[in-house]
């Protein structure tokens, strides 16, 4: 007997999943065997003709019943850059509809191989998230016309992830018109509506501007040796991304200087380890933080800054428009007046921790205007957990809280910032302080009483910054 010819099945891209479970459900409802069917992607936007034709089964009358972890699993492994996934796929849902407990034998060779692809897109959508660097350059539409600014990258991704990476950069840079160009696929974010374009090229995306130097700066300041692990970095940053990375230019100077500087550091004590490799991770995890619905409509989350070994940590109550806007704490007005009191109190920003009880700007709108909103007990709750992470992580020895939802963040506990300031609370990771938060400052009418409690602010930074050198 001659075997039926084998069913073709192509899918719009590849990446399309609506369009492999529409397919899968069909022919497993009509009961094609797995081996009867080819699968394709098609290959570019412009095959049109092998978008559509596909002789399809009917829609099933029945809901299919699949294991609950299958789809987010099959998702994941169908980005996979390797041909036969769809099949592979296809085999799994096959098998797992007559065996359900499938999923949970880890030894099984199909199960194992579609939990390493997606295990692989995984650890590649994680790298895209860290690793694409924008560029800024001057788009000119037409000739005369006033030019725009538009940030541009250009990233390798291993897989088929460029449109299920894109909304993490539409909400992240939300106000910047972005491109990202790939081999595969360009997308592109004019603020409002996100497209796409065909692949680029390498020599398409710009390279060096006047941004490049200030990241340079700013990562060799962050830099620190004695965290200098060759492994686990290349391990975290393939070498294959060091050449997208404009500070990846510092690694071989920096490595080279480590060892002196290393040993200089282990005369004042100052123990090794990888505390700022994982204060890295934990601030790309919380850009997908979901704990509390605060990150609605923000450009991300500003998490702290500072050096992962500082001394003195101090934590503001949350983000406001322009640190919102610039992705840093205290860059605002608050910021401001909070600047001019570490100058004052001789406490040196950059050697210091500083972050945020809440790590989401809380706002109304007022028109076209953003109005800063005082973040609720749940909401600053919801966000300790970071914080803890923080202060586990630094190890700081003197916390100093601007404001009570500081304190509440930190201690837990609701605070009279007047009655409280002055006598330092022994908390569990070392000394904290209260003060002033330098709105409140702000929004004093009372000149007086602004001069007063500003005053009191650079008292307080003072002694946060001598309690942080004892012991
Ligand atoms: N106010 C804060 O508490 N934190 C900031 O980062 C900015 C303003």
């Amino acid at each position: 007997m001659r075997a039926a010819p084998a069913r073709v099945v192509r899918l719009a891209a590849e990446d399309d999943w609506d369009g492999w479970r529409d397919a899968a459900r069909r022919l497993l409802a009509a009961r094609v065997a797995p081996d009867a069917i080819v699968w394709q992607a098609r290959e570019s936007a412009d095959d049109l003709f092998a978008a559509g034709g596909n002789d399809l089964p009917p829609e099933p009358q029945l809901e299919l019943r699949v294991p609950r972890a299958f789809p987010a699993l099959a998702k994941s492994a169908l980005l996979h850059k390797d041909s036969e996934r769809f099949a592979l796929l296809y085999r799994l849902l096959w098998q797992v509809t007559e065996h359900p407990g499938l999923l949970n034998d880890h030894a099984d060779p199909l199960v194992r191989r579609v939990e390493l692809m997606a295990k692989a897109v995984r650890r590649d959508i994680h790298k895209m998230h860290a690793f694409v660097r924008f560029r800024e350059v001057e788009v000119l539409v037409e000739e005369g016309a006033e030019g725009h600014t538009r940030f541009v990258a250009w990233f390798e991704p291993e897989h088929h992830i460029i449109r299920a990476t894109a909304g993490f950069f539409v909400r992240r840079f939300a106000q910047m018109a972005w491109s990202i160009l790939t081999p595969e696929l360009s997308v592109h974010w004019d603020g409002e509506v996100l497209s796409e374009s065909i692949g680029a090229d390498r020599s398409q995306a710009p390279s060096g501007d006047p941004l490049e130097d200030m990241w340079k700066a700013y990562y060799a300041a962050i830099f620190n040796p004695a965290r200098l692990k060759i492994g686990a970095m290349t391990k975290e940053m393939p070498r294959k991304y060091w050449k997208n990375l404009p500070e990846a230019q510092l690694i071989a100077p920096l490595i080279a200087g480590a060892q002196a500087r290393e040993a200089t550091m282990v005369a004042q004590h100052v123990a090794p380890d990888e505390r700022g490799i994982s204060l890295q991770g934990l601030a790309e995890e919380a850009q997908e933080c979901r704990r509390c619905p605060l990150w609605k409509g923000t450009n991300g989350c500003v998490f702290g800054e500072g050096p992962g070994d500082a001394k003195l940590m101090i934590v503001g109550e949350q983000p406001g428009d322009e640190e919102d806007k610039a992705h840093r704490p205290f860059v605002g007005p608050a910021g401001g007046v909070l600047d001019r009191a570490l100058t004052q109190a001789g406490v040196e920003r950059s050697a210091v921790y500083l972050t945020n009880a809440v790590k989401h700007f809380k706002f109304e709108m007022r028109g076209k205007r953003r109005i800063h909103q005082k973040p609720d007990t749940s909401e600053i709750e919801a966000c300790r957990w970071w914080l803890d992470q923080e202060i586990r992580l630094v190890r700081p020895r003197t916390v100093l809280m601007l404001g009570a939802t500081a304190v509440r963040g930190v201690t837990g506990k609701a605070a009279t910032i007047g009655k409280m300031r002055g006598s330092p609370l022994h908390l569990p990771q070392g000394d904290g302080l209260v003060t002033w938060h330098p709105s409140y400052i702000l929004r004093l009418p009372d000149k007086d009483a602004a001069d007063r409690a500003y005053g009191n602010l650079v008292e307080d930074l003072s002694l946060a910054l001598e309690k942080s050198r004892e012991h």
